[in-house]
């Protein structure tokens, strides 16, 4: 492809994108410099995900992404109203049933009771957990609250969906079926996917592009287009082609640690 075709491709893609971030760059009012000229867009039905080096500024990115933390300069564009977010501590409210904690989200943006309890029905069944609808959190496995947690946010039908390291507290067992689960909905849903973790091989599992950043203050050192299509089955992890990418985006990191 020339160089030509190459930014007629790009912009064609942002004319698309839920989420642009252009030359963004974070200083917090301490002096700590978290991040510096970040531009990358994610369309709709693109899941980009984020490695790097422990305390580069992955969740900062996140959270400036999702309206929580302000004080950036640069561009971060985005559709605040079609968001979803699933972190890694699943933060549900411990007093509520799962499908009360799943109906949260419908009922702070006022959806009336009915719509609610159908959309949430449809969260619980999108993330397999029908029949657990009337269990509390503590009644649930680390792998469970996860999904409880996707079924929240997708109960507003998110264009933009966010993940910081949703999986990595959970045994890698729970983490390949989740991350399964997770490419299902992907293909239903087709939302724009911007996902965190410190698993290369989840990254370059779930993807269709890997973004590497630096060490504090993280700037973007490698960019891999994920060259599988939407089937991928869990074998894949074994293929020679997916070694070689992981073994590629290792490399940068090792630099970026360097
Ligand atoms: N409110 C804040 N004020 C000052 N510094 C902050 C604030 N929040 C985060 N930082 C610093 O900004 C840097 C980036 O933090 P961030 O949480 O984004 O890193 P991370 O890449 O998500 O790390 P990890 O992989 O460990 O989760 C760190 O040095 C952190 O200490
Ligand atoms: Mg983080």
């Amino acid at each position: 492809m020339s160089v030509v075709d190459e930014s007629l491709d790009q912009a064609a893609r942002d004319t698309t994108a839920r989420l642009r971030f252009d030359g963004l760059s974070m200083v917090f009012p301490d002096g700590t410099h978290a991040l510096e000229d970040i531009s990358f867009s994610v369309a709709p039905g693109e899941f980009t995900t984020v490695v790097g080096p422990s305390g580069c500024g992955k969740s900062t990115l996140l959270r400036i992404a999702s309206g929580l933390e302000r004080g950036y300069t640069g561009g971060c564009d985005v559709d605040r109203d079609s968001i979803g977010y699933v972190f890694q501590d699943a933060t549900l409210l411990p007093w509520r049933t799962v499908q009360r904690n799943v109906e949260l989200n419908a009922e702070l943006h006022h959806v009336d009771k009915d719509e609610r309890q159908r959309r949430a029905a449809k969260a619980i069944e999108l993330v397999n957990l029908t029949g657990h609808e009337d269990k509390y959190p503590k009644q649930l496995s680390g792998g469970m609250k996860m999904r409880c947690s996707l079924a929240r946010s997708l109960v507003l039908n998110p264009g933009v969906f966010l993940f910081d390291e949703p999986f990595g507290a959970l045994d890698e067992i729970t983490r390949e079926f989740l991350n399964n689960e997770l490419l299902r909905l992907f293909a239903l849903e087709k939302f724009a996917a911007l996902f965190i973790t410190h698993s290369i091989a989840e990254a370059v599992f779930l993807s269709t592009r890997v973004l590497v950043m630096s060490a504090r203050p993280g700037r973007i050192i490698g960019d891999y287009e994920v060259p599988f299509g939407a089937e991928r089955p869990h074998d894949l992890r074994f293929e020679p082609a997916f070694a070689e990418l992981c073994g590629r985006i290792n490399d940068d990191l090792k630099g970026a640690h360097a």
